[in-house]
């Protein structure tokens, strides 16, 4: 069966910490869209490993493959193995044929294009992300299976290149280097072909995947980012370039819709929200320079929304684990997980950082919007008129900081009853059951509800 992850916010709800929760009933896990824009922290016996493509599960002996609705960097890809495989491990990383390679000149045009955006920049991670997804629109992109054939490679490359060099040189009036040459990428870019060959990296994504499923194997499907910063339902134009949403499973993995469907989708629910970007953000607490529309330090300084925002944004490390800038955060907001819940079709929720929560007076949470007078419950579709939406909270009694640890032993019932009653709200207005709540950022601090590989 699959089991398929979706971040039901803006990214950064702590996907990485269910894939692993669930991971150990796991053989294969893929991961459906997104590249090296997606940082994640693995613990694995006392280590830390700070990846930004290759899958968690890699690092604990399972199948991790690329699907085909990715961009791979495969200098990003080799230096991830190459670092896990000098700490001793042995990760074993697929790559679908179909999925499309990030060149040097996607990262160059990202940088480019979003100073030349202004307000319009999303605040990219700068990986190039958007410029391969736009080519591969364009059909003019380069894919993992061309890199493996030397013609191919060089008849794409020769076509491609000339292009993206007099877009950088003629329109955006920019120097270009060796990023922009079809020799030196053609020499680079096979060697990366034949080091993918020689590994048995590649594969036909749909095909294996059914295999493993047919023969009774677990595969976990996991999302990259969130569903308000997916590029047909999220936030446009502050949104990444592909579908974290649960139909971008099927799509970028080759794997039937049915088949998707026929599994489980978790939410993975922050129990506030942050962000890193652009764009407007209803409940958002204080500011970040740079990306708060509008935001000036010098006058929220001091005041006690900032206060609190700082004091989540640290007790939540949210600082970004590519990029490292520091976070927006706000409460929660109900609309956007109510959007996220029918876009998705959440058979289950995880919710995570109640702990970063504790030890508040009250928690507030946006539970709708007053756009132009009247009381809506969803987000609107357009971001212009979701930035005119003002959130209308309500407000929830604090819970105390206790020893999470336990508490994750002991189970649900051990939960402070004032973050249950949080945590309720949440599944009832969501319409779906809560499967498990994280605690605290470690492994073993999670309270398991459900574990849906075991529900079969
Ligand atoms: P891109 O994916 O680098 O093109 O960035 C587009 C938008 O998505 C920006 O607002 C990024 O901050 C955001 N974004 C991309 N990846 C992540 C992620 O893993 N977590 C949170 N935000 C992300």
């Amino acid at each position: 069966m699959t089991v398929t992850i979706v971040g039901s916010q803006l990214g950064d709800e702590g996907k990485g910490g269910v894939v692993d929760l669930y991971g150990d009933a796991v053989d294969v896990v893929a991961r459906y869209q997104g590249g090296d824009n997606a940082g994640h922290t693995v613990v694995h016996d006392g280590e830390k490993y700070k990846l930004s493509l290759v899958p968690s599960g890699a690092v604990r002996g399972k199948v991790g493959v690329l699907g085909n609705g990715c961009v791979v960097n495969p200098e990003t890809l080799f230096d991830e193995i190459d670092t896990l495989r000098d700490r001793d491990l042995e990760p074993d990383v697929r790559v679908a044929e179909r999925a499309h390679v990030i060149l040097p000149y996607h990262r160059a045009l990202d940088g480019i294009e979003e100073d030349e955006k202004e307000d319009l920049a999303a605040g990219t991670t700068g990986r190039g992300i958007g410029p391969t997804y736009e080519d591969k629109a364009g059909r003019r992109g380069v894919r993992v299976g061309d890199l493996l054939d030397p013609d191919v490679l060089r008849e794409r490359l020769e076509y491609v290149v000339p292009q993206k060099r007099a877009l950088a040189e003629d329109v955006f009036d920019k120097r270009t280097g060796e990023e922009f040459d079809v020799e030196h990428l053609y020499e680079t870019y096979r060697e990366y072909g034949e080091r993918l060959a020689n590994e048995g990296m590649v594969v036909d994504c749909g095909t294996f995947l059914q295999e493993r499923i047919d023969a009774g194997e677990n595969v976990m499907l996991e999302g990259a980012q969130g569903t308000s910063i997916d590029i047909d339902h999220g936030i446009y134009p502050y949104v990444t370039s592909s579908n974290p949403t649960a139909g971008g499973a099927s799509v970028g993995t080759g794997l039937g819709p049915t088949v998707v469907g026929q599994g489980e989708v978790i939410g993975i629910v922050k129990a506030y929200l942050s962000r890193v970007g652009t764009g407007p953000l209803p409940t958002e607490l204080g500011g970040v320079e740079g990306q708060t529309p509008d935001y000036d330090p010098e006058e929220g300084s001091d005041d006690e929304e900032e206060q609190l925002a700082t004091y989540i944004r640290d007790e939540g490390g949210e600082y970004g684990t590519v990029t490292g800038r520091p976070r927006r955060v706000g409460w929660l907001d109900m609309p956007m997980l109510r959007h996220a819940a029918r876009a998705n079709g959440f058979t289950g929720l995880a919710i995570n950082h109640i702990d970063v929560l504790a030890g508040l007076e009250e928690v507030n949470v946006g539970h709708a919007y007053e756009f132009d007078g009247e009381e809506i419950l969803t987000m609107p579709a357009t971001t212009e008129k979701w930035g005119r939406c003002e959130a209308t909270f309500r407000s929830f009694d604090g819970w105390p900081a206790v020893d999470w640890e336990s508490v994750a032993e002991d189970g649900y019932d051990a939960i402070p009853e004032n973050a249950r009653t949080y945590l309720e709200y949440v599944a009832a207005e969501l319409e779906a059951p809560i499967y498990a709540v994280g605690v605290g950022p470690g492994r073993e601090e999670t309270v398991v509800v459900e574990n849906p590989y075991s529900n079969n």
